[in-house]
């Protein structure tokens, strides 16, 4: 789908439909809701004084224009209360209309810059919110089955009466199809199911991708594992006929700096081995690789936009299946690191894998560790499916990360890493276990990941809760969310920004 930018007068425009807004409460509409008001010789003003349009968000209403402008129809988007209103509003709007516009089996429409306006946000902003949220809010997963009968949308033109803000808005749109499609492609990727995406899938999309975006990128199997002493990622591996996958993603932009290391789990499928799973909901464990596919993701974009800073990406991928070679509780396994761990449930094999990943990120140099995964089912007790759990060694590194996801509309709330909890993974026979007894379950996992990155700065993201929807509001849609791969990306943005000058 196209996004473009265009200078004019949006009520001389051509196309299936215009879009204009509106903010509850507004009984005399301004900006270029007035211009297309007085074309339409007052339609809108009639309308909100009779009450049929009342601003409010999440509001649509579809006026037929019958000849008084070019377009047959205009469509007037409620913004809602304007003291609420917020880069993120926009966004979410623009996911929501996109799709409304989509059910009218609507293919070219043209909109004004929502936000830009009366609202006065910065214009970039808003043009990449319109772009991210309507081709976020368009996604669908039709890899399996036809497409449905309502067609696509095959064009939005943002237009801008004022010419001078056109560069501005095009690189607003650039940047926010960017960030979309890279969401868009972890989606793909978190989505399809496990008989399709095996590790070593997994592993050759991410190097189709990689040469496309211009990345550097090494994929590694079991011998380089062993000869790595990645006994977490192979001990996990064990039980599954595929082959494990080590992907490695660079991107260099600037030197020779530390980079910046982003770790994902790529559980292609969690079963949950011999310490197998329930049956009910088991295929949701398809999505359990949603944090490898987010660093595979984010990479993409950040190659894309350049930022002045190193980047690697690092996704261990296996399955983790019951099988005659399975490891067993009660197993020990030697990590990269040297350091061993009880496994006690093999179900809790996330911990596992990452442990190698971690270990890897330390090897290559990395100046500050984010690893994202979904880690445990507790942290959807604790905060739910709105907000992803962060744990950390490091308040200043979380700081940016908070940041990051301010700015993408992500939501990241801090769990506490204090000392006692290690206390729960004391193993008596290997230098830790693999799970920490009942208590605060999402806690005592990164207590364990802490024992693999020694004191580099280091956030951990447990997506667990917000990687899957079964509903669609804004810019989610059902399935894969994405998250966090727009946090991720601006994050590696602000850290160029924030680097002192070489
Ligand atoms: N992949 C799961 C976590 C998960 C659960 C993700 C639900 C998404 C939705 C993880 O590997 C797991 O099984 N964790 C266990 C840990 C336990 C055995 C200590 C869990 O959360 O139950
Ligand atoms: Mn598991
Ligand atoms: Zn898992």
């Amino acid at each position: 789908m196209q996004i473009k930018v265009q200078s004019g007068d949006i009520s001389a425009f051509r196309a299936d439909a215009i879009v204009v807004n509106l903010f509850e409460g507004v009984t005399s509409p301004g900006g270029g809701t007035g211009a297309v008001d007085q074309a339409m010789g007052g339609a809108i003003s009639q309308l909100i004084e009779a009450g049929d349009i009342r601003g409010k968000s999440g509001e649509f209403t579809l006026i037929h224009s019958l000849g008084k402008v070019p377009a047959p129809r205009v469509v007037v988007a409620g913004l809602g209360k304007s003291s609420e209103f917020s880069v993120d509003k926009v966004r979410a709007l623009s996911g929501d209309l996109a799709r409304y516009l989509r059910r009218q089996r609507l293919k070219n429409v043209a909109v004004i810059t929502h936000g830009a306006g009366i609202a006065g946000l910065p214009a970039e902003d808003c043009a990449a919110a319109i772009a991210e949220g309507t081709l976020l809010g368009l996604y669908r997963f039709l890899r399996h089955k036809k497409a449905e009968e309502d067609g696509e949308l095959e064009s939005l033109t943002l237009v801008e009466h004022d010419a001078s803000k056109m560069p501005t808005l095009e690189r607003g749109v650039e940047r926010g199809r960017i960030l979309a499609e890279a969401t868009n492609f972890c989606r793909d990727l978190a989505n399809e199911p496990s008989n399709y995406l095996t590790p070593t899938e997994m592993a050759d999309r991410a190097k189709d991708l990689a040469a496309e975006a211009g990345l550097q990128c090494e994929i590694y199997g079991p011998g380089w594992m062993s000869e790595k002493g990645m006994g977490g990622v192979l001990g996990v591996a064990a039980g599954s006929d595929q082959e494990p996958r080590f992907i490695v993603l660079r991107y260099n932009g600037a030197g020779d700096a530390r980079p910046l290391a982003l770790v994902g789990k790529g559980i292609t499928f969690d079963t949950g081995g011999i310490s197998i799973k329930p049956a009910a909901g088991m295929e949701e464990m398809k999505g359990d690789m949603s944090g490898g596919a987010s660093v595979i993701a984010a990479m993409s974009a950040i190659a894309k936009l350049r930022p002045r800073v190193n980047v690697i990406g690092i996704v261990p991928a296996t399955e983790n299946m019951p099988g005659g070679s399975a490891i067993k509780p009660g197993d020990v396994l030697k990590t990269m690191s040297g350091k061993t761990i009880e496994v006690i449930n093999t179900d809790a094999e996330g911990r596992l894998i990452l442990s190698d990943g971690l270990a890897y990120a330390r090897e290559q140099g990395a100046s500050a560790i984010v690893d994202i995964a979904t880690l445990t089912g507790a942290i959807s007790v604790a905060l739910g499916n709105v907000a992803m759990g962060a744990m950390t060694n490091d308040a200043a590194l979380l700081d940016r990360v908070k940041k990051a996801a301010e700015a993408a509309g992500e939501k990241v709330w801090e769990l506490p890493m204090y000392e006692e909890y290690k206390e729960q993974i004391r193993s008596e026979v290997a230098d830790m276990k693999n799970t920490g007894g009942r208590g605060a379950g999402s806690i005592t996992a990164a207590m364990l990941l802490r024992e693999f990155v020694d004191d580099t700065p280091w956030v951990h993201l447990d997506i667990a809760g917000v990687d899957t929807y079964d509903r669609e509001k804004g810019v989610i849609v059902k399935g894969a969310s994405g998250i966090p791969v727009r946090t991720l990306v601006n994050l590696a943005l602000q850290s160029a920004e924030s680097a002192p000058a070489k």
